[in-house]
């Protein structure tokens, strides 16, 4: 079914003249059900319309899922209202606490179980999920359950109250870890929310409703829809809704956006970036390739912020590129639920044909291209490691989010020349600096225009920490204090909120 690239694939590259022996995580930990409704006020609703969701690394149907419509929105919106006016906003802090550490540690405890089910229906390796997606999934339900009592002091003078019932739309990349950053502070802050997964990726966050059955969460706190875009659409449209949280495409961010204007919803944004990944002549080269490896084959580069663009100090360019090709045929590419997969599936048929098409441009443009020798499994979506050189600044694979395992490789002379062409972009979600010197790495942080700059790390995460993008990235903090904020309404807001 699928088009492999017309590049080499004859195999993982064995550079040493050994192979890895498969080690894979047993499946038998997940018990999937044939088929699922939709989780609202506590049950399980018959959805009006159902489809199929499947392993994106074998094509292998999963379970039946529903496709919520604009009815069966409406019946969740009114439950989270229901809930929300009821038991839940006027629960004493401190109880609410109790809830959000108690399904922190029941993800721990399931962690495997999620880990698994997370690669199988999404196609990341199941290393990433176990040691990345599901701890800070953990992280930050622990991290929120903590400010939940203590509102007051985060907010001095401000009366901190929640908004009330919070829409919430995210995207396949990280669809558990995603679910935490959505509902864990709207949550703390007091709010009911009615979340839909991304219709890829619906099977953790439908596990998820049976951690909350066992933290006893009052009915209609959460309420889980699946569906598509029609059933995201619903959401936004919903006159019950007082917020909206949207993480995806930027083309959907800017509807939501449209829509949403003049109605005194709340919005926050976090949408596509085109990161640069900035190298200079100072920095220690081998660290800055595994930071490279990292900041864009993590997660097939399915990232929003994601070092896609690696702009490095043309002094320092071939040896850097050398060492960079030397470890990516060594990246492992194949069935996510491998241990020692470093790469896995592409998680749909559609993101693959968007990663091939926005490939094929850099060819067409005249970029060179440059894909290890490697076998892919005959079914289901895969994509080699690739990387770009000669990139102009005026090509697609250098303005465009290819949200896919590509990099794409520039050159610079000089930090202000870094600079330039870093933020000569319509994003403005992450940034990366290699260097040795700490004044540069300030010098550059300061000017750099996103919302988070590494220095000589990527791809690096906390709770504590917020995220989120400026221009085309979108707006709003999640984690850290700053990433409650959109879940309260203070003293001295305007009626409706400050949209
Ligand atoms: P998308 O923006 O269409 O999907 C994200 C979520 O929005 C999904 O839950 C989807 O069902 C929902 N949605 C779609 N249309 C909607 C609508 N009209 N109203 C409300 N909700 C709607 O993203 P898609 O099509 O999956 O990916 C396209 C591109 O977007 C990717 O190639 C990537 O470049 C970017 N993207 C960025 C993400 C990020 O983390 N910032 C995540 C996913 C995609
Ligand atoms: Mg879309």
């Amino acid at each position: 079914m699928t088009e492999v690239p017309a590049h080499p694939r004859p195999g993982h590259l064995a550079p040493l003249g050994f192979e890895y022996a498969a080690a894979p995580e047993s499946r038998a930990i997940v018990s999937l059900e044939d088929g699922y409704g939709l989780y609202v006020g506590g049950r399980w609703i018959e959805p009006s319309e159902t489809y199929t969701t499947i392993s994106p690394a074998s094509e292998e149907p999963l379970a039946r899922v529903g496709q919520a419509g604009a009815q069966d929105v409406d019946t969740a919106v009114g439950a989270a209202r229901e809930a929300f006016e009821g038991a839940w906003s006027a629960l004493r802090p401190a109880e609410r606490a109790k809830y959000l550490f108690r399904i922190a540690r029941l993800l721990q405890e399931r962690a495997r179980e999620f880990a698994v089910l997370e690669s199988l229906n999404g196609g990341k390796p199941i290393k990433e999920s176990r040691d990345v997606d599901l701890p800070l999934a953990a992280a930050h339900f622990f991290y929120y359950a903590g400010w939940a009592d203590k509102l007051e002091y985060a907010f001095p003078n401000r009366s901190p109250r929640p908004v009330g019932v919070a829409g919430q739309i995210i995207p396949w990349n990280f669809p558990l870890l995603m679910l935490a950053w959505k509902i864990a502070p709207a949550l703390a802050a007091g709010n009911t929310v009615v979340l839909k997964p991304a219709e890829t990726t619906p099977l953790s966050a439908l596990l998820f409703c049976d951690v909350l059955r066992q933290a006893e969460l009052p009915p209609g706190v959460v309420n889980i829809v699946t569906g598509d875009g029609r059933t995201g659409a619903a959401i936004v449209g919903n006159e019950g809704v007082d917020k909206i949280a949207f993480t995806g495409s930027t083309e959907v961010g800017k509807a939501i956006q449209r829509e949403l204007a003049g109605t005194g919803k709340r919005l926050t944004l976090e949408l596509g970036g085109k990161a640069a990944n900035i190298v200079f002549d100072d920095a220690p080269l081998d660290q800055a390739v595994e930071g490279i490896v990292n900041g864009i084959y993590f997660n097939q580069g399915h990232v929003c912020c994601a070092g896609s663009r690696l702009l490095v100090q043309e002094s320092i360019q071939q040896p850097l590129v050398e060492k960079l090709k030397r470890r990516l045929a060594t990246l492992r590419v194949g069935d996510p639920l491998d241990k020692n997969t470093d790469v896995g599936a592409i998680n749909s048929a559609a993101q693959l044909q968007k990663i091939e098409e926005l490939v094929a441009s850099g060819e067409q443009e005249g970029a060179e291209i440059y894909q290890p020798p490697c076998r892919l499994p005959e079914r289901g979506y895969w994509f080699v490691p690739t990387v770009f050189t000669g990139v102009a600044q005026s090509h697609r694979i250098a303005q465009e989010e290819i949200f896919g395992p590509v990099l794409s490789v520039l050159t610079f002379r000089t930090p202000a020349e870094a600079l330039e062409k870093a933020n000569n972009t319509a994003y403005g979600l992450s940034a990366g600096v290699w260097t040795e010197k700490g004044s540069r790495i300030l010098w550059m942080a300061q000017r750099l225009r996103a919302g988070v700059v590494w220095a000589n790390t990527f791809n690096r995460f906390d709770p504590t920490s917020p995220f989120g993008g400026y221009k085309e990235s979108g707006f709003g903090r999640e984690g850290g204090l700053h990433g409650l904020e959109p879940y309260l309404r203070f003293d001295e807001d305007g009626a409706d909120g400050d949209g």
